[in-house]
């Protein structure tokens, strides 16, 4: 244990005396180290210095106690997030790749991106907003997803490192961009928070009426990154009910009951037991699990969300949250084709998204909670995934 701990300890340190360097101020400059653990897939600061879009992108390096997480303003995205397991090993629980370009290139992933203006899908790419209609990008089918072409998840976000544990990162976008109204500025905060807990932060103002819906998508896999399926995790999400969708994964309009179905996760559940169960309309349509749970906590930061476990590591990934929802994606779109950190590939189901929010394609349903703001108002939420272990 002690040794283990030393190990840790002396780990963590070359890492960050690698990453120290900081000639661009604020963001880390310099090469990792080779280190013989998950924590060697870290990418290496240097490869995210680049411009895009006439914008300089860096990585962000953050760290308290034994927890350290990696950011880049490519996107706003958490890059690494290292956490110890039960035998005390950092362990990469994020996934992500080695440098910003494949981040930019290709189809996004959305690899621990902040997604917005609207994250997830809005119907046929139109809503109505005080009587008149916007058209928005469609890049899902005939739906929007996760704000557009470019959404905020493909565009290089203001930086500021205000802490050795915290960087908050705004984004300002135009009234009109990907067919939304408003000029919208965001601000999201990333703080590693002592008890090894990432908390975000997000904020946001318009100049008139728009709709927004801000989470972050990271896919998680708390055996480590790259470490396979996560179809053995237990996953228990505090809803008794959801929002059934249509086959292109729009919801119905209808919040049902997560009883007797395979959506019942109030109890902790394998991820895997019930995800392949063909003869369940809703897992079909969303490939596996791809669906928005409505939370009991009911933007009650203080009671747990969700709770999941990675069998092998041991490590216990709690998640707090004033939103009302939360989509619980499995990786099912997950196909190999892309390399990550380490050099392992993102095949399917090898990792899974608890992505904290408003309902899909509220602007059109008027029984979920709106998501429109107005000027004058603040939108504000937070949310906190907590990371611990079992034995
Ligand atoms: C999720 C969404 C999935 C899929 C994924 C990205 O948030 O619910 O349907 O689009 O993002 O591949």
């Amino acid at each position: 244990m002690q040794k283990a701990l030393g190990n840790f300890v002396l780990i963590l340190s070359i890492v960050f005396a690698a990453c120290n360097n900081t000639e661009t101020k604020n963001a880390a400059t310099s090469d990792s180290t080779t280190v013989d653990s998950s924590a060697s897939q870290l990418p290496s600061a240097k490869n995210f210095e680049n411009l895009i879009d006439g914008k300089q992108t860096a990585l962000y390096i953050l760290k308290n106690g034994n927890m350290q997480v990696l950011v880049t303003n490519y996107g706003a995205r958490v890059v690494s997030i290292i956490v110890p397991d039960k035998n005390d090993k950092p362990t990469d629980v994020a996934l992500g790749y080695a440098s910003v370009q494949p981040y930019a290139e290709g189809g996004d992933t959305y690899f621990g991106a902040i997604v917005g203006r609207y994250g997830n899908r809005i119907a046929k790419g139109k809503f109505k907003l005080n009587g008149k209609e916007y058209m928005l990008a469609t890049n899902n089918g005939v739906n929007s997803l996760h704000g557009g072409n470019k959404g905020f998840s493909r565009v290089v976000w203001d930086a500021q490192q205000t802490s050795d544990s915290s960087v908050t990162l705004t984004y300002v976008s135009k009234s009109g961009e990907e067919g939304y109204p408003g000029n919208l500025t965001s601000k999201v905060t990333y703080i590693v928070g002592k008890n090894n807990q990432l908390k975000i932060n997000y904020e946001a103002t318009t100049d008139s009426a728009t709709v927004l819906n801000l989470t972050n998508h990271t896919y998680f896999n708390l055996n480590g990154q790259g470490s396979g399926t996560i179809n053995d995790h237990l996953v228990m999400i505090n809803a008794s009910t959801y929002t059934p969708v249509d086959s292109t994964l729009i919801p119905t309009g209808k919040i049902e009951p997560v009883k007797g179905t395979p959506f019942d996760f109030t109890i902790a559940t394998a991820i895997g037991s019930r995800v392949n169960d063909s003869s369940n309309t809703q897992i079909k349509y969303g490939r596996g699990y791809d669906h928005n749970f409505v939370l009991n906590t009911k933007g009650n930061i203080n009671e747990k969300a969700a709770e999941v476990v990675g069998d092998e590591s041991g490590i216990v990934m709690d998640v707090y949250t004033t939103q009302p929802g939360l989509q619980f994606y499995g990786g099912n779109f997950m196909d190999g084709s892309h390399t990550l950190k380490g050099g392992k590939k993102d095949d399917h189901r090898n990792a899974f998204c608890m992505e904290t929010q408003h309902y899909p394609d509220s602007p059109n349903q008027p029984n979920f909670p709106s998501t429109e703001l107005k000027p004058g108002e603040k939108y504000s939420s937070t949310t906190i995934y907590s990371f611990s272990v079992k034995q």
